[in-house]
């Protein structure tokens, strides 16, 4: 049975309103990969978070299934030191651990083996019994992707798809990347539909789980000022970036295989076009957000396989200093190839062609070791028609909206006011809202979000099929010019820069990272 959470009284005013505690049914989640890097640094923590602000159900089963030998003890204790070295609640509080623990098991699996799976079934029967989880099962994809198909074909042969639980409901989180190109995309998903209905997966994404993303909706539904002026009569351009100060870390062997356009750019970028250029959902229902962020991508032309050089640009990091220390270059990082062709950093202009948009460029870019980390959406509106006020050496800025993804959260909005004094000088500021100080509370991480949206079936924040299909057409023709023809320019920018010249010459305008 779901169990009722209470949001007490809230006890600071500027947290009045805000939905701490939200019901999830009784549910079991089994996280396939559950010995790697994702589940470690985001998912058990994520779950025991959840758990901490009383948004997981009681009746609660967590299954580890992975390659990696662990007793269930073991695993346990594996679980415990993520908590405590990645929780953003700090270590991990023994009075809920004790009870969380105890709800922790693990299966030491051959994906191959479909013994294995049969053993998950037993298992998640026994916690149905013992915990009260209802039949209710998420699967969790936490694996590289490649084993996707065979887990998902596995999960049928075990007799664990959603058509044999019709005690309970079932459903799927598969990770990014869902594909490496269009084809092998749609090879993926005639595999899934094989065993889940599209109301089954939940393809996470997640910037989607991040606050200040999700405020995009917010900020233009929920106010009357924007939307009038949200189109190609006042805006000027939009440019979207997802800058970060990192290199491949040790992740060289997926990422020499991905680069900038498929890692970031297809699905995060994409992701965040579609929330700023879609139309108004006629509710707050998922399929009606989700059928509007479909309908944009529908609106977005593929470029031109001849037009693919003067709409992008590519680039590939080379050493640099990144916020005063030295970086290596991109071809010297473990497990990159010493002469890859794979661009760490992307840019794309493209165009909306709607009423809404047409004539609007939008401005999107992703990259590794740049100057600063930021991820922001900045919408510039159209020059003054008529210049009234200021000197001549005044300039007069464009108004600039910026949505503030992260490191900081928040919106400013850029605007000219007079310098105080008897002349009538002009100068731009900024008006600034920030989450932190607005609400007086930090916000949680993506994956705790969606998680527990997931368990609460609740669609909205995941990519449908359609999107994504749609974002892999948009962004293949520019892959497939990229793959064939070699940059020889690379590397050609050092980490710690703006990225590449190419990246100014196809748009004078970014703003500075
Ligand atoms: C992941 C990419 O999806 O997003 C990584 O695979 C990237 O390469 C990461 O570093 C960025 O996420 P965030 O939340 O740090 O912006």
């Amino acid at each position: 049975m779901a169990i009722a959470h209470v949001t007490p009284a809230p006890a600071n005013p500027l947290r009045a309103g805000i939905d701490s505690g939200r019901i999830a049914d009784p549910c079991n989640v089994v996280f396939f990969g559950a010995s790697g890097d994702l589940f470690k640094r985001m998912l058990m923590p994520a779950i025991y978070n959840l758990r901490l602000d009383d948004i997981l159900p009681t009746n609660f089963g967590l299954i580890g299934f992975a390659r990696t030998p662990f007793s269930d003890d073991s695993f346990r204790e594996y679980c415990k030191q993520s908590v405590d070295e990645f929780s953003r609640s700090g270590p991990a509080k023994e009075s809920l651990w004790s009870d969380l623990v105890a709800r922790i098991g693990y299966i030491t699996a051959d994906f191959d083996d479909t013994s294995h799976f049969k053993q998950l079934k037993a298992l998640l029967e026994s916690n149905d019994q013992e915990i009260g989880t209802a039949g209710n099962r998420i699967f969790y994809l936490a694996t590289p992707p490649s084993v996707f198909p065979k887990i998902v074909a596995q999960i049928k042969r075990a007799g664990l798809d959603p058509r044999n639980n019709p005690a309970g409901w079932t459903r799927v989180i598969v990770e990014k990347p869902f594909g490496t190109d269009l084809d092998s995309a749609r090879a993926l998903q005639a595999e899934v539909e094989k065993v889940f209905d599209e109301s089954h997966v939940y393809r996470i994404d997640h910037y989607l789980g991040k606050e200040p993303v999700q405020d995009i909706m917010a900020l233009r539904f929920a106010n009357g000022i924007f939307e009038p002026i949200w189109n190609r009569n006042y805006v000027e351009s939009v440019q979207i970036t997802a800058a970060e100060t990192l290199g491949v870390e040790q992740r060289g062997g997926y990422y020499d295989n991905a680069g900038a356009l498929r890692d970031m750019i297809q699905n995060h970028v994409m992701n965040l076009f579609a929330l700023v250029a879609m139309e108004p959902p006629a509710s707050s229902d998922a399929d009606a957000i989700r059928n509007e962020k479909f309908k944009v991508f529908s609106a977005i032309e593929p470029p031109q396989p001849e037009g693919v050089f003067q709409m992008s640009a590519r680039g590939q990091y080379g050493a640099g200093s990144v916020e005063g220390e030295p970086a290596a270059a991109y071809r010297s990082e473990t497990d990159v190839a010493p002469d890859s062709n794979t661009e760490t950093f992307a840019a794309l202009r493209l165009q909306v062609n709607n009423w809404r948009w047409a004539g609007v460029p939008f401005y999107l870019r992703s990259g590794k070791r740049l100057a600063r980390k930021v991820s922001e959406v900045a919408i510039t509106f159209n020059q003054i028609p008529h210049r009234l006020f200021g000197e001549k050496s005044d300039t007069i800025e464009q108004n600039v909206l910026v949505i503030k993804i992260q490191p900081e959260e928040g919106i400013s909005m850029r605007f000219n006011a007079k310098v105080p004094g008897p002349k009538n000088h002009i100068r731009s500021v900024t008006m600034d809202f920030n989450y932190g100080t607005g609400f007086g509370v930090q916000s949680a991480p993506a994956y705790e979000r969606l998680i527990g949206d997931a368990m609460r079936g609740d669609a909205t924040l995941f990519t449908r099929w359609d999107a994504v299909q749609r974002a892999w057409e948009i962004v293949m023709p520019v892959l497939d010019v990229w793959l064939s023809i070699r940059d020889r320019n690379f590397p050609n920018y050092p980490a710690g820069s703006q990225g590449p010249e190419s990246a100014a010459a196809m748009n004078p305008k970014w703003r500075p990272l």
